[in-house]
């Protein structure tokens, strides 16, 4: 029996076009989907697809509102009879924000899947017809509910939790951490690394009705700790360090973001470097933070988002959400 899949747009490369193959100013959404529709359907007889066109931005001007509306979308997609599992098209630049918003805030009864691509529609080796077709059919198998947000790129398939941008080029672009692919995905194959984890769970959090401001704090070599009081409003309700090696910053700051904390902000310690664990420390138990374990700053973000959102703001309770899997 066909799949019903429901494709939800807001842009990105893989509805990208340029000027001409060779050269680098494409411009991201240009594509509608309908037209990605066409050439997808003759590779995709497993499915039955219909597109709905929310946006048709670069991901870097993704917004809560856009989040808002792709949420709805999927909750309502969630309880449709006729829809089987759900597509997003996405650019990449913050994708595994997106996704991991979206693992948080809905049930896992039905796959959802992001997919975009590095290489736009008419560049030479373009990937996004290709990562297309790969995402129908994990989003068509019987196996691919139960696991969460899916993000599919370069013939892997990704879970929310663990997936991020970690080059800047090239269509193997994507990372997983601690977990890596948990699925391989070609045109003609699907092998999943393991059983659902995830069966038939309900949303874990409730949607944001506004996202709490949380800004990220970037460590560098001597940073100056007046620099957290200038990023710090009326409004900010934690903070996210990307800190060096495990979540570390210079003496004066970590003072200024216990003083923070002590005020009643949640302050998340993650770790500028590419990929690791930021483990607790004792000072953790003094200061009042939280370690971001293996979330990097933009997924810990994120989280903290939800979770604040959500009406949780003691620090052992931000942190039991932070450990867990
Ligand atoms: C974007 O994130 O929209 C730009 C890059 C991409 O689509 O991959």
């Amino acid at each position: 029996m066909q799949s019903h899949i429901l494709i939800l747009a807001t842009g990105g490369t893989i509805a990208g076009r340029s000027s001409s193959a060779l050269r680098r100013d494409y411009r991201p959404g240009q594509i509608g989907i309908g037209e990605l529709i066409d050439r997808v359907r003759p590779l995709a007889p497993q499915a039955v697809l219909e597109g709905r066109e929310l946006a048709a931005i670069g991901s870097e001007d993704i917004t809560p509102d856009l989040w808002q509306r792709i949420w709805t979308q999927c909750d309502a997609a969630m309880r449709a009879d006729t829809v089987n599992g759900i597509i997003i098209t996405h650019g990449t630049d913050t994708a595994e924000e997106t996704a991991l918003l979206l693992d948080l805030t809905l049930p896992t009864a039905k796959p959802v899947v992001l997919v975009g691509a590095m290489r736009a529609a008419d560049a030479v080796g373009s990937d996004g017809l290709r990562n297309l077709v790969n995402a129908i059919r994990v989003t068509a198998d019987a196996d691919a509910a139960g696991r969460g947000v899916l993000l599919v790129m370069g013939d892997r398939v990704i879970a929310a939790r663990d997936a991020r941008k970690a080059r800047t080029s090239g269509t193997d672009a994507f990372r997983g951490f601690p977990r890596d692919a948990v699925a391989a995905v070609t045109p003609h194959s699907l092998d999943w690394f393991g059983a659902p984890w995830a069966a038939r769970r309900s949303a874990r959090f409730t949607f944001p009705r506004e996202f709490p401001e949380v800004p990220i704090l970037h460590a560098f070599a001597s940073m100056e700790p007046d620099l957290v009081d200038r990023i710090v409003g009326p409004q900010t309700r934690g903070v996210v360090l990307a800190g060096f090696g495990e979540g570390n910053a210079p003496r004066g700051v970590r003072d200024r973001l216990a003083e923070l904390a002590r005020r009643g902000l949640v302050i998340v310690r993650a770790s500028r470097v590419d990929e690791g664990i930021v483990d607790r420390e004792p000072e953790d138990d003094t200061a009042g933070f939280v370690a971001a374990r293996s979330l990097g700053p933009a997924k810990a973000r994120v989280l903290l988002q939800v979770l604040l959102a959500n009406g949780v703001r003691d620090a052992v309770a931000v942190q039991a959400a932070f450990d867990e899997r």
